[in-house]
């Protein structure tokens, strides 16, 4: 048995989670998210210097909650997100980290926020059992698009990737013209259900393109030109007009993200697909691409995010240090620094 304490401060979560791991089961003993997207809100966007100084006190008390009378003795490793993520804002758990691993001499990982988002997928117990490699994970964040083809654990190849903004930036971007509050996606999400998902034409660039490369930025653009004529409308018309853009820009996204996932399953043979990161919260999307894989081929394993745990949390940053302590190295609490740019 292995207790691991993880630790998430990459953007605007502070979260700390305690997992237990044994020889095939994984308990999720303390899982603590403060969220800041209430403060952010007012800015219209995360703000990194506002994010980390609220970290600050944030990880003091939930280190302490989480902890409880059994202190750092019940714990055998430490996982912190080392990247991506904003500087500063990564800074704080990690500090928090390289404290604690030095007092209790505790065993230190450094993970990646995304391999954390993909042990996401790997926390729900029937995934666990059916879990198996070449998996393909398609990543889907505020800050990331990627379809990555999973030999083993720590080993990752990305076989396709946005070229410009992420799905879920497109989400926010044009809830944003549209005088939705942040985070776009949940809110383009709601007003979707009620709308015409074919009412506009929205482009799906790439689509001819044989890459697995994804391209939403155009998006935006078409979303902008569609609104001027949305907001003159008056009364109902208006109503239904954006919930039918909404419904049509969630659309465009879903569709092409399953497109180009379903054509990497072909190309790489892949025995399953996991769907992770924040957008892989909208319930258009799980639903379509399940279908659009059981459809391909029946015997593919499909592993979406575990709903718990979606959303950026530490218990998946303490699962993906259990995998490090497999694969990999501990890391050294002395050299350990902020990674804003790191991949898998
Ligand atoms: O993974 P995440 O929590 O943070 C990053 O690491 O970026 O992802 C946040 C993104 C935001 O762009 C948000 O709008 C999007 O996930 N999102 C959604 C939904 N819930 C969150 N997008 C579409 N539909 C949703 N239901
Ligand atoms: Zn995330």
């Amino acid at each position: 048995m292995k207790r691991i304490l993880g630790i998430e401060t990459s953007c605007d979560e502070t979260a700390v989670a305690i997992l237990e791991f044994g020889k095939t089961d994984v308990k999720v003993k303390k899982n603590l998210v403060s969220s800041q997207i209430p403060i952010h809100r007012k800015y219209g966007g995360v703000v990194p210097e506002v994010a980390a100084r609220n970290h600050v006190p944030e990880i003091v008390h939930l280190l302490y909650e989480a902890l409880g009378k059994g202190g750092m003795k019940q714990i055998d490793a430490i996982a912190v997100t080392e990247g991506p993520g904003l500087s500063i804002a990564l800074r704080v758990g990690i500090e928090a980290a390289r404290v604690l691993a030095f007092l209790y001499r505790k065993p230190l990982y450094g993970v990646s926020h995304l391999e954390g988002h993909v042990a996401s997928a790997w926390l729900d117990a029937k995934a666990r059992g059916k879990w198996e490699f070449p998996l393909l994970v398609l990543v889907v964040s505020g800050g990331h698009t990627e379809l990555v083809l999973m030999k083993d654990f720590g080993k990752y190849k990305i076989v396709g990737e946005t070229r410009d903004d992420a799905a879920g930036e497109a989400f926010d971007k044009s809830a944003k013209l549209m005088g939705l509050p942040y985070p776009g996606g949940p809110e383009i999400s709601k007003l979707a259900e009620g709308g015409n998902r074919e009412a506009f034409d929205l482009p799906r660039p790439m689509m001819k393109d044989e890459s697995l490369d994804f391209s939403f930025s155009g998006l935006k653009t078409a979303v902008r030109r569609e609104w001027e004529r949305v907001r003159k409308l008056k009364g109902e018309g208006f109503e239904s007009a954006k919930r039918d853009l909404a419904a049509s820009l969630e659309e465009a996204i879903v569709d092409s993200l399953v497109r180009k996932t379903l054509r990497a399953v072909t190309k790489h043979r892949v025995a399953g697909v996991a769907l992770v990161g924040g957008v892989s919260a909208n319930t258009h999307l799980r639903t379509r691409l399940a279908e659009a894989l059981k459809a391909h081929d029946s015997t593919l394993g499909f592993f979406p995010s575990d709903k718990k745990y979606i959303t950026d949390n530490a218990a998946m940053i303490a699962a993906a240090g259990y995998w490090k302590s497999g694969y990999g190295k501990p890391s050294d609490w002395r050299k350990m620094d902020a990674k804003p740019e790191m991949g898998f």
